[in-house]
């Protein structure tokens, strides 16, 4: 079933009972309901109605050995975290599923002004899930992997604030909260799919221009550089390339940094050659993105 409207049925008492699975995600795998019972603090038939509403909808998982016990899913994170943004204001309006990338699914969403959100729910472990069909289901929510995307949630916060101090090519943040990471939507298509580039050398200028405010001024590098993590938006008569995804970004003075430049810038170029037939030199390109050349062309 859709995330709003499971969201739409659950109440108060519900989110109670995630929040307390939730803050206790590092310290139990399943957590015992006497322990759910005295940090809700709800009398024992209302817990039990919510107990029983958040397993109909897979919000929660119920171990009855050797005491009766609770987990929290994924569902029951997004649903978490969808209830602690719109409280903070973040968003107002939650629909459907737009993405879904290897290690995330994208919602779209809108905020009381009615602007257009993208909300990036983590899902890591779910990969592995698919790569290795033998991995049990119940592995896909391991607490670990949670936590996991907690922190590549607030890294990407991270990284997306302070980039789009120095450029625009970048979608905008707004929250985050858990797992989840509220953007700006970006109307537009995945560069690999773009096929018709009207200006493919100002596409990947712009690109390189992001790669090296990223380097100059925020002190870091992509990582996962790719026609994947690019999405293209006509604004006016200008193709408007985004770059997305930098959860996995290193900084300027990690020793491995370079490498990571390197494949990068690499990639990318490699792509505009394929495709486009324009070619930049490499070694240059670097250079361009480390400071060290003042202009590519
Ligand atoms: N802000 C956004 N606006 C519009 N679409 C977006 C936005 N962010 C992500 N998407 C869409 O969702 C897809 C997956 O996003 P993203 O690359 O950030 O996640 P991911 O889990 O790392 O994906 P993958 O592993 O496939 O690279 C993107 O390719 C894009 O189509
Ligand atoms: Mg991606």
């Amino acid at each position: 079933m859709e995330l709003a409207l499971v969201y739409r049925k659950l109440g108060k008492d519900d989110f109670k009972v995630l929040r307390v699975l939730d803050s206790l995600l590092g310290r139990y795998e399943y957590v015992p309901l006497d322990i759910i019972e005295r940090r809700s603090a709800l009398p024992p038939l209302r817990l039990t109605r919510a107990l029983d509403r958040l397993s109909k909808v897979k919000a929660i998982v119920r171990r009855p050995t050797p005491k009766v016990s609770y987990r929290i899913t994924y569902i029951g994170l997004d649903l978490l975290a969808v209830y602690s943004l719109s409280r903070k204001d973040a968003i107002a309006f939650l629909g459907t599923k737009i993405g879904t990338g290897k290690e995330s699914e994208i919602y779209i969403a809108k905020d009381s002004s009615g602007r257009l959100l993208a909300i990036k729910f983590y899902k890591i472990g779910r990969v592995s899930f698919q790569k290795v069909k033998r991995v049990r289901q119940y592995l896909v929510d391991e607490p670990n992997w949670m936590i996991r995307s907690k922190i590549a949630a607030e890294r990407e916060f991270k990284a997306l604030k302070d980039l789009s101090k120095y450029t625009d090519f970048v979608p905008k943040v707004y929250a985050w909260d858990r797992h989840a990471v509220v953007m700006d939507y970006i109307k537009g298509i995945e560069l690999y799919r773009y096929k018709v580039a009207l200006k493919p050398e100002s596409i990947l200028l712009k690109i390189l221009d992001v790669l090296r405010k990223a380097y100059l001024n925020v002190g870091i590098v992509h990582g996962d550089l790719s026609e994947y993590n690019i999405v293209v938006s006509i604004e006016g008569d200008e193709e408007v390339p985004y770059i997305i995804d930098w959860p996995q970004y290193v900084y300027r003075d990690d020793p491995q940094h370079e490498v990571y430049l390197r494949r990068d810038v690499e990639h990318l170029l490699k792509f505009f050659k394929r495709r486009y037939r324009i070619t930049i030199d490499v070694e240059r390109a670097i250079r361009y993105v480390r400071g060290e050349e003042e202009s590519i062309s």
